[in-house]
């Protein structure tokens, strides 16, 4: 058995906030933000919470697979952004669509937690002990932002995005994730409940050199690393649906595969980067919009905190 995606769902939140906002804020202007990162605009929470996004998100996938809440029997969130600490955010969700069956738990994995999410509904799919499993990935990482550091406000945005995977019969593909905790400060936060002391500030600390190098070093290896795995050429893929957060890290990734840029669909010039909200938005996007088609074969790759990094394959089942 293997598990299939059969519907997604997206939601963000109203408020638009966009260059020319940030450049009032913090010393930095459009043109600047554009051309370093490819980002334009972010949503930013302002009644909505990361609990009630990723409920309408879930809503919207299982309306799109024609399931019920009642038939899910595992829901995986992936956040580093919950309302609360206790209880999780996915038992959150269980309450608020009424997913009586479904047993609930969070994956912290930041901006690869949507695809390490994939992969552990794969892995409870094929030992045959969950066969619907809905997988969200919520952030609302404007609460975790130092909105006077330039270095990374205008990287960051809020959204969910989610996923119903049902188990069918077809071929299964392997994904692949990586993890190196030595170089966990690359990219870190304390939270402001845990702060060090007085220069902590509780919020995300970022070398985004660093980060930008390990980026485009990591997620090339790790595609061609789960296409051999999976015995899939590159030419095989129809999409490469790569986390949103710059689109020179993309760009750089399309290049040293020596694939066509044309087929890494790109959404971060109006989200900026919702860490384990971008995938599912930009794959819930992408049927919305009837880019993706029945047949089509899918790659996701997925890099962040951690420092953690992984590809994972799903063929497209769904008309
Ligand atoms: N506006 C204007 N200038 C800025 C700026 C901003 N928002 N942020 C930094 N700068 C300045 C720096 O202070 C520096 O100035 P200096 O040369 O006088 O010291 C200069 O711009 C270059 O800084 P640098 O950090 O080298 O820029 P960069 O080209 O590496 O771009 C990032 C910075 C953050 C956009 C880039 O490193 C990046 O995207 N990294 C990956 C981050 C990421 O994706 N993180 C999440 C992963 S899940």
């Amino acid at each position: 058995m293997t598990g299939r995606i059969c519907g997604t769902g997206f939601c963000v939140p109203k408020r638009v906030v966009d260059n020319e906002e940030l450049s009032r804020m913090v010393e930095t202007s459009d043109e600047w933000i554009r051309e370093r990162t490819g980002i334009a605009k972010r949503r930013i929470i302002t009644e909505e919470t990361t609990v009630s996004m990723a409920t309408e998100a879930a809503k919207q996938a299982l309306a799109d697979a024609g399931i019920s809440a009642e038939q899910v029997e595992l829901i995986l969130m992936a956040t580093i952004s919950s309302n609360v600490i206790l209880p999780c955010a996915a038992c959150e969700v269980q309450k608020e669509i009424g997913a009586v069956n479904a047993v609930c738990f969070d994956i912290n994995a930041a901006c690869c937690g949507f695809l390490t999410a994939y992969q552990t509904a794969q892995a409870y799919i094929a030992a045959g002990i969950y066969q619907t499993i809905l997988i969200i990935g919520s952030e609302s990482l404007s609460k975790l932002t130092d909105w006077t550091d330039r270095g990374t406000c205008i990287l960051f945005g809020d959204g969910a995005g989610a996923a119903v995977l049902n188990a069918g019969e077809g071929e299964r593909f392997q994904s692949i994730l990586h993890s190196d905790g030595s170089r966990g400060e690359a990219l870190s936060c304390s939270g402001k409940h845990w702060k060090s002391g007085e220069e902590d500030t509780g919020f995300m600390k970022m070398d985004g050199r660093e980060v930008f190098q390990f980026a485009v070093k990591r997620v090339p290896e790790v595609i061609r690393e789960v296409l051999e795995a999976n015995h899939c050429k590159l030419e095989e893929i129809d999409y490469f649906i790569v986390h949103q957060a710059n689109r020179r890290i993309i760009e750089s990734v399309a290049k040293r595969l020596g694939a066509d840029i044309g087929k890494f669909p790109m959404n971060l010039q109006e989200y900026g980067n919702t860490s384990s909200a971008s995938i599912p938005i930009l794959l819930a996007e992408l049927r919305k919009n009837g880019t993706i088609k029945k047949g089509n074969r899918i790659l996701l790759a997925g890099f962040g905190a951690g420092l953690s990094w992984g590809a994972g394959i799903a063929e497209w089942t769904i008309e």
